[in-house]
């Protein structure tokens, strides 16, 4: 079958992204407002970018049922710094409670019962619940799509890492088999990380 997108719905197309794109590592990014309160929320369309220096992306998408900006976003223009912390098995119904879709005065943190730490680099708080923690600083805000529904690709530097002792291997390189971390795929699914398989790369 062939399907052309531009004959599609939003929503329909969100479902071939998100059912082609699998799976997502998820960005569970936290954000300080103006006025000093606290921001937490998933982020699936989440990519690395490169090494020299670090260099992570992820995308907001427009609020379309309220015809809104999405507060991460809000904040993010307005600070210029985040933090993206690793969203794991033990912390996923939690990071699923923090996608509520609230207004600007809810405190995701304190609203599901999160401990939140201060950052070194940055003024966003981090997630104590989280392994992983990455500190970082806005590089560029890329707006795409539509006037009536705008993705907003965020790209940003990250700065410092937090890793909690028990996931360093010896070489000090995370060890993805004790992260634990989770995938989003299609609809309400995710994928756990705990049957890994081993390739090595042709050397020629
Ligand atoms: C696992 C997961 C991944 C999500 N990924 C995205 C995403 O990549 N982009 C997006 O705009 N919304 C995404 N959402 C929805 C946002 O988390 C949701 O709109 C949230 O309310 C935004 O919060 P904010 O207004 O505090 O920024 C995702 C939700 C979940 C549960």
């Amino acid at each position: 079958m062939i399907i052309d997108p531009s004959q599609l719905s939003l929503p329909q197309n969100s479902q071939l992204v998100t059912g082609s794109v699998v799976p997502r590592p998820i960005a569970w990014v936290s954000t300080i407002a103006p006025d000093g309160s606290y921001n937490l929320a998933p982020f699936s369309y989440f990519m690395a970018i490169g090494a020299d220096p670090p260099q992570l992306a992820f995308s907001v998408n427009w609020r379309v049922r309220a015809n809104s900006k999405k507060d991460t976003l809000s904040n993010i223009e307005a600070s210029g710094e985040l933090v993206i912390n690793v969203a794991t098995e033990a912390t996923a119904e939690k990071m699923n409670h923090t996608s509520g879709e609230w207004g600007p005065e809810v405190d995701e943190f304190s609203a599901v019962g999160l401990t939140p730490l201060p950052s070194v680099k940055v003024k966003a708080p981090r997630v104590a619940e989280s392994p992983v923690n990455i500190e970082c600083r806005l590089n560029q805000i890329v707006r795409l799509g539509s006037e009536k529904a705008p993705a907003h690709l965020i790209i940003v530097e990250a700065v410092l890492w937090h890793v909690r002792d028990d996931l360093l291997t010896p070489q000090n390189t995370i060890d993805v088999k004790k992260l634990h971390a989770i995938g989003r795929l299609s609809y309400n699914y995710y994928t756990r990380t705990n049957e890994l398989f081993e390739m090595v790369r042709p050397q020629v």
